[in-house]
């Protein structure tokens, strides 16, 4: 993809950088603008050397390509970030004194604007009603975070994070792309792991960290889907971009928070993919902390409650998919817990895949078939996991037969 960034004169010019590196790495072409105020903050030697291409700043510096315009044409997208309420100003008035303000108004692709400033100038009704009306004619004019702005104070103003900036200019993209059956289906996914207390300071854990689940969340998201996102808080603070793709988040703690949680939205489901690394032993938490000792600790853990099995009591029309994570004789033991458990699939894999971004996987499905995705990015075997429900779900559901999948959806790997 060819990705034209706008660099305004905002103290957040400098983060862009790390944004420009982002989409390079990812195999996209960069070409970047700078305002003359931005250049204040950051040169354009280092976006030289980030993008590989041209940065462009004047307007009148070479007239032969006419390069407002053929910048313009040269773009599937652009991003401007930050916009100073300078910037957002002019581009709703139509104000062209500068080689991005006429590059934006020449562009006919879409256009992701992250407007970033003082929380004062943020709310000023003029930025305001700027940012209102660009949105009514189509741009898409992002909200900047809250937190410690580079003016001292506190409050929203921030440049949201780069790979949140990255997440939603690549997904925003592919989605455009993407029809499927997963079209406004209302999807739950679990990721991450569950904590097991022994006393109020101490917990069981796994070394889950969420990824494959926040990739699926990403996918169903791109194929139109509603989705519930169920984790605990850390897979949140691990990938914050997450937040943009699901619909709503549910945190949890233990494995008892899944079930209460989860059963309660699970009739108004279509999809359950379990993808979380639930703790299968519980124990009856001590009431206070476990004193240190000199002799040994023995601690009685008991079988949490299974969630996938419990849930399964409810399945009415929802497809259901679990992941089995096995040390040995995988795909055996995935086939009997599809059984045991009422899964429509199962996703097998080995622990190598915990806590890493990369995985091999077997999927397995009750009627009998299996296919092998060979080690890839947890981001590309979610995309393929999801590929497999598509065909369950053509299978099932009649008045989705007609919707063409695509099956070749450019996959990145960041
Ligand atoms: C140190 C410094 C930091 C600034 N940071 C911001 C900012 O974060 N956002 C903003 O809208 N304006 C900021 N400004 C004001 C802009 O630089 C100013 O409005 C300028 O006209 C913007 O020009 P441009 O939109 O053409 O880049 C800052 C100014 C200074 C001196």
């Amino acid at each position: 993809m060819n990705i034209l960034i706008g660099i305004s004169g905002g103290i957040a010019a400098y983060k862009v950088a790390g944004l420009v590196r982002m989409f390079v790495k990812d195999g996209h072409e960069v070409k970047t603008i700078l305002t003359e105020n931005a250049k204040q903050f950051i040169t354009p030697v280092t976006l030289e050397t980030l993008s590989r291409n041209r940065c462009y700043s004047k307007l009148f510096s070479n007239v032969r390509d006419i390069e407002h315009v053929s910048l313009a044409e040269w773009a599937d997208a652009m991003v401007i970030a930050p916009a100073t309420a300078n910037t957002i100003s002019k581009i709703c008035n139509g104000a062209c004194d500068d080689l991005l303000s006429n590059v934006v108004l020449a562009l006919d692709k879409p256009c992701y604007i992250f407007p970033s400033m003082n929380t004062n100038m943020y709310t000023h009704p003029s930025v305001q009603e700027n940012i209102a009306k660009l949105r009514q004619w189509g741009y898409m004019v992002y909200e900047p975070s809250e937190g410690e702005l580079a003016c001292g104070t506190s409050g929203k103003g921030r440049l949201p994070d780069t790979k949140l900036i990255y997440e939603i200019v690549i997904g925003e993209t592919e989605r455009a792309k993407i029809e499927s059956p997963f079209l406004n289906k209302n999807v739950i996914i679990t990721a991450g792991s569950t904590r097991s207390y022994i006393d109020p300071v101490r917990y069981i854990v796994n070394r889950s960290s969420g990824t494959m689940g926040v990739e699926l969340v990403r996918h169903a998201w791109l194929r139109g889907a509603k989705v519930t996102l169920v984790c605990n808080s850390e897979v949140i603070e691990r990938f914050p971009w997450v937040n943009y793709y699901a619909d709503m988040i549910i945190l949890v703690e233990t494995t008892e928070d899944v079930l209460k949680n989860v059963v309660e939205i699970f009739g108004e489901s279509d999809i359950y993919i379990s993808a979380a690394a639930l703790c299968d032993f519980g124990n009856n938490p001590a009431p206070k902390k476990i004193k240190k000792s000199q002799n040994d600790l023995t601690i009685q853990l008991k079988p949490a409650v299974d969630v996938f099995s419990e849930l399964s009591k409810h399945k009415r029309k929802q497809i259901m998919i679990g992941f089995a994570l096995e040390t040995d004789d995988m795909e055996d033991h995935a086939i009997a817990k599809l059984k045991e458990k009422g899964m429509d699939m199962v996703v097998a894999n080995t622990v190598e895949a915990i806590g890493v971004d990369s995985s091999r996987v077997a999927i397995l499905d009750k009627r009998g078939i299996r296919k092998y995705i060979q080690k890839s990015g947890k981001r590309i075997v979610a995309g393929q996991i999801l590929n497999e429900i598509e065909q369950i779900m053509l299978e099932n559901d009649e008045t989705v037969k007609n919707i063409p999948i695509r099956r070749e959806e450019k996959e990145t790997s960041h």
